[in-house]
């Protein structure tokens, strides 16, 4: 069977096909009412939140894009602070709906410097909300989150966080790091097919949503909590997708939500080491190393694509490429979600023989 090692979508589970098989349900009817409450209560726990969670039918972007609608007017002055290319996309989209988007960018494979976050809340008293990639798929980075969040905090600010890799993969207590609004999606450490989103809102949040002045309809939060309440979504909602999360969630709630984190903490640490012992180097700062994608740079006569073509055809192991300026610099290894210690050790006795024959000199 084919190594789906890219940083989602990612393999399910058994379980989770096979949940997924079912026969359709009354998204209107009783039945869908108590799978949606189930699942909404057992997110609040992943998400470590007391705040209301929604579930939306859509992509990560669709969930970005959800955030900005629900939380910004046009004109309102908006701190972007992007590590790559997924921190881009969020800055982009609150641009697109009317933002003054204030850049701050850091150098890709860096995490982003709380210190600086302060200055320029510090230079711009004026900002009302800041933006920030949790875990930076495209560089393999993880932000220091909590930092951040008590900076922003300190300042008063809404904080709205793309979480869309590392919920429920890497720890992210919303309560506890004041986070307002935070999404992930369903392809990633979820063990569940694309298709659904996550969100959730504070009650900072909710006074931000009732200001806030950018057209919305598909996206509407308020629409989401209004139906949410008589169990039911606004729009047709993906139904086999939350036949998915009941069997997901079953088995992520048995691991445990801590044991999950330290699982993949595990995992990628056993990625970089071995990626390490291969005559490689990591492409992101150390200290921030993701535990969901572990990006390689492509150093020493290394060609990247050359070398996911090798996996593929040879290895039957799906790698991912770099996006946008990187896709010659690095390739990504997805260790997130549905994933063993030993199947890790089978992507790196593949790159073993596969990064020879892709130009890399040890
Ligand atoms: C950090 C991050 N943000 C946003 C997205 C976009 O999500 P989607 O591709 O589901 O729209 C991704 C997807 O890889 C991501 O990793």
């Amino acid at each position: 069977m084919t190594q789906l090692r890219i940083p989602g979508p990612t393999p399910c589970p058994e379980e989770v096909l096979q949940a997924m098989s079912r026969q359709m349900i009354n998204h209107r009817g009783e039945e869908f009412a108590a799978i949606l409450g189930d699942v909404t209560a057992r997110m609040q726990q992943m998400f470590q939140t007391k705040n209301d969670v929604y579930m939306l039918t859509g992509s990560g972007t669709g969930a970005l894009e959800a955030m900005a609608v629900n939380m910004i007017s046009p004109g309102d002055k908006v701190l972007s602070v992007s590590v790559g290319v997924f921190g881009e996309r969020f800055a982009a989209i609150a641009r697109q709906f009317g933002a003054d988007v204030i850049p701050l960018n850091f150098e890709w494979g860096k995490a982003a410097d709380p210190d600086a976050v302060r200055k320029a809340l510090q230079d711009e008293p004026k900002i009302k909300t800041v933006l920030v990639t949790h875990n930076e798929t495209s560089t393999g980075v993880t932000n220091d989150l909590a930092a951040i969040s008590a900076v922003v905090k300190e300042f008063g600010k809404l904080l709205l966080v793309d979480a869309i890799s590392s919920l429920g993969s890497i720890n992210l207590p919303v309560d506890e790091w004041r986070c307002d609004v935070v999404a992930t999606g369903s392809q990633k450490g979820w063990m569940v097919p694309p298709g659904m989103a996550m969100v959730s809102i504070s009650p900072e949040g909710w006074k931000a949503n009732a200001e806030a002045k950018a057209p919305r309809f598909y996206w509407d939060f308020a629409k989401a909590k209004s139906y949410a309440e008589k169990g039911q979504t606004p729009w047709t909602p993906a139904v086999s997708i939350m036949f998915a999360f009941e069997a997901s969630l079953d088995m992520l709630l048995k691991e445990g939500l801590a044991n999950v984190v330290a699982r993949h903490a595990r995992i990628a640490q056993m990625a970089r080491d071995g990626v390490r012992s291969l005559g490689l180097s990591l492409f992101a700062d150390e200290k921030y190393a993701s535990n969901t994608v572990t990006a390689v740079a492509a150093t020493n006569g290394l060609d990247p694509k050359k070398l996911n073509k090798i996996m593929r055809e040879e290895h039957d192991i799906v790698i991912a490429g770099g996006q946008q300026t990187l896709g010659d610099k690095i390739f990504r290894i997805g260790h997130l979600g549905w994933i063993s210690e030993e199947e890790i050790k089978e992507v790196l006795a593949a790159l073993k023989v596969a990064l020879p024959k892709a130009g890399f000199k040890a």
